[in-house]
């Protein structure tokens, strides 16, 4: 009687060829990133005198209304209408408008003037630093 032989499988893990797994990867790490939607704290958004007395400028792409509901004195808010949150259109007649569905906001505190929207836009910080304006 002969047990059958003790069958040794030996497996040689044979290491994946080490070499496929450098890739490399172009080092072109400089980019500006000038897109980007919002500016950082600090940054010059306008000057003073792009913004009338009475009424506002929006920036699209800071998504940032500033407004100057008296000489001198600069608000900021949120330019995202807080209905649907479409960018808001205009400002005329102390009001910051959304022409989507035709919420207004008052350029003092952004408190909601004409419904659908209910909510204020929120209030922004800024500085303003001789005739600079700067979101802080
Ligand atoms: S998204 Fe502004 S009024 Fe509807």
């Amino acid at each position: 009687m002969t047990n059958g032989p003790t069958r040794r499988t030996i497996l040689i893990a044979t290491g994946a060829t080490g070499a496929a797994a450098l890739v490399a990867s172009c080092g072109d790490s400089g980019g500006t990133g000038d897109s980007a939607p919002s500016l950082s704290p600090g940054q010059e958004l306008a000057t003073t005198s792009d913004i009338p007395v009475g009424g506002g400028t929006i920036f699209k792409n800071e998504e940032v209304v500033v407004t100057q509901p008296k000489d001198g004195e600069f608000k900021a808010f949120s330019a995202i209408c807080t209905h649907q949150r479409c960018t808001v259109a205009n400002v005329s007649d102390g009001t910051i408008n959304c022409t989507c569905h035709g919420s207004k906001f008052n350029i003092t505190d952004g408190s909601v003037a004409n419904p659908p929207a209910t909510r204020p836009l929120p209030e922004k910080k800024i500085t303003v630093d001789g005739n600079s304006i700067r979101l802080a």
